[in-house]
């Protein structure tokens, strides 16, 4: 375990006395950070640095790779609130320090090209870690030709939705099956919105149709058999061509079923669920501004919920993301409430800790060391960035949060840091406190308090 280390050693950072989630448990260990890269790590490391910081008490994690955010995507005639700047100070009080974005692909664009526009948004702005993810969602046989090329530039996970069609992104299953054979077969990931489309459209025909626009018609609209219907057709096709398969933002018990079905077959299906589908439930879609709480897929029910807490701790979740993409009130409340109008997303990165921390590690659900796996471990290694992300280990990047389990809060939209002006999570009580957040060995948060004034974060790019 112990990396470069002697008694004369010296780091530029030493964390003292910390208790590491290191599988399978907590470990007291200290850490050596010499530039931006963790040198040494051991128990009673007796060296000098030039930043010591005593972190008894306190659990030390590797900081957290968010694999699913959308900083600033057009949806429904406006903006997501948040751009890389924003949101990536959000994502780092939320002790993230790798955040993987995606791609809009406009019509007409190639692959390369929607990816290059994201690159630009994002670059000198983005005060974490990021990588991007390549949608397809336009004309997908015409860009099979690019996908080769961009899994050789580092760029190696994709994603297409089976739903969406009024806004142009929808795949067809043929297509949905011409793509994945090309990614799987050049060592890339497919990630899939899942839900059937068919399902989608006529519920919501009919609701319109007999003048139904509250929120909760959204859920409605959008229910559980849709996700796990797609799971299926999706898994069928994977598992018939023998390919990967990620599903983001698995929001139901029948969704999840659906997934472990597939996996028992033997498809290698890989299972993302969000704190949303977790900490909430579709009585908030019928709540006070039921509007603010339309993020697609729908919230479900607290028996769906419970079946993911149960799958997160049986293991059989493979990340939590979060699926940050938040509106402000206003941008909520435009359309008046109507649930087909309303923008849907949420902000999300920051509190994903803070939530899983309690409702999850304090509650007794999960221990640490699975939080790390569905929080940074197993993302870094899906995505291309194991050996540098996900793991306190030596020579992997020094990127560390350090949480401290005695500190008390409560979550407010005004303790938050993104652009959205009200968070799903107000008045909800955390055990637990972000107390240091390093970024390849650079202290960018203590105590509340944001130090970054340069921007550190830097485009990663998937080891193959
Ligand atoms: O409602 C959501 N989740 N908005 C972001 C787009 C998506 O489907 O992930
Ligand atoms: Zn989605
Ligand atoms: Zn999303």
């Amino acid at each position: 375990m112990i990396g470069e280390y002697n008694a004369n050693s010296h780091f530029n950072v030493l964390i003292k006395n910390g208790l590491a989630a290191l599988p399978p448990g907590l470990q007291q260990v200290d850490i050596g950070i010499r530039g931006e890269k963790i040198a040494a790590l051991g128990a009673r490391l007796n060296a000098s640095a030039d930043l010591t910081l005593d972190a008894a008490g306190q659990i030390v994690l590797p900081g957290l790779i968010d694999p699913h955010v959308h900083m600033g995507i057009p949806i429904k005639d406006t903006w997501s609130a948040d751009n890389f700047t924003t949101g990536s100070t959000a994502a780092a009080f939320g002790g993230v320090t790798t955040i993987l974005d995606f791609t809009v692909q406009q019509p007409g664009q190639s692959l390369r090209q929607a990816l290059d526009d994201r690159l630009t948004r994002a670059h000198a702005q983005c005060h974490v870690d990021y990588g991007v993810h390549v949608n397809i969602t336009d004309q997908p046989l015409t860009h099979l030709n690019e996908i080769p090329e961009l899994i050789a530039a580092g760029f190696n996970s994709f994603k297409v939705f089976s739903t969406y069609r009024e806004a142009g992104m929808m795949i067809a299953w043929p297509d949905f099956r011409a793509v994945l054979a090309v990614i799987a077969q050049h060592g890339g990931l497919l990630m899939l919105h899942a839900e059937d489309n068919d399902i989608v459209e006529s519920l919501t025909a009919r609701h319109l149709t007999e003048g139904r626009r509250a929120p909760i018609y959204h859920a409605r609209s959008r229910p559980a058999e849709a996700e796990a219907r797609a799971i299926e057709q999706a898994a069928a096709i994977a598992g018939d061509l023998g390919a990967p398969l990620y599903v983001v933002h698995v929001s139901s018990r029948l969704g999840l079923e659906a997934g472990l079905r597939a996996r028992a077959r033997g498809v290698n299906i890989y299972l993302e669920t969000c704190p949303q589908y977790l900490a909430l439930d579709e009585s908030r879609l019928a709540g006070p501004n039921g509007h603010w709480y339309i993020a697609t897929p729908a919230l479900r029910t607290r028996a769906d919920a419970e079946a993911l807490w149960e799958a997160l701790a049986a293991d059989a979740i493979d990340a939590v993301g979060t699926d940050h993409c938040p509106f402000t009130r206003t941008q909520k409340d435009a359309p008046g409430g109507h649930f087909a109008y309303t923008p849907n997303g949420i902000p999300s990165v920051e509190t994903r800790l803070p939530l899983l921390a309690t409702l999850g590690v304090a509650a007794g659900r999960l221990t640490w060391p699975q939080l790390v796996r569905v929080c940074a471990a197993n993302p870094a290694r899906l995505f291309g960035l194991d050996g540098r992300k996900g793991a306190l280990a030596v020579g992997m990047d020094a990127d560390i949060a350090i949480w401290n389990p005695a500190q008390a809060w409560v979550i407010e939209a005004d303790n938050q840091h993104g652009s959205a002006d009200w968070t799903p999570y107000a008045g909800q009580p955390v055990q637990g406190q972000l107390s240091a957040l390093f970024l390849r060995g650079q202290l960018i948060i203590q105590d509340g308090r944001y130090l970054g004034d340069e921007v550190w974060g830097r485009l990663l790019l998937a080891a193959r």
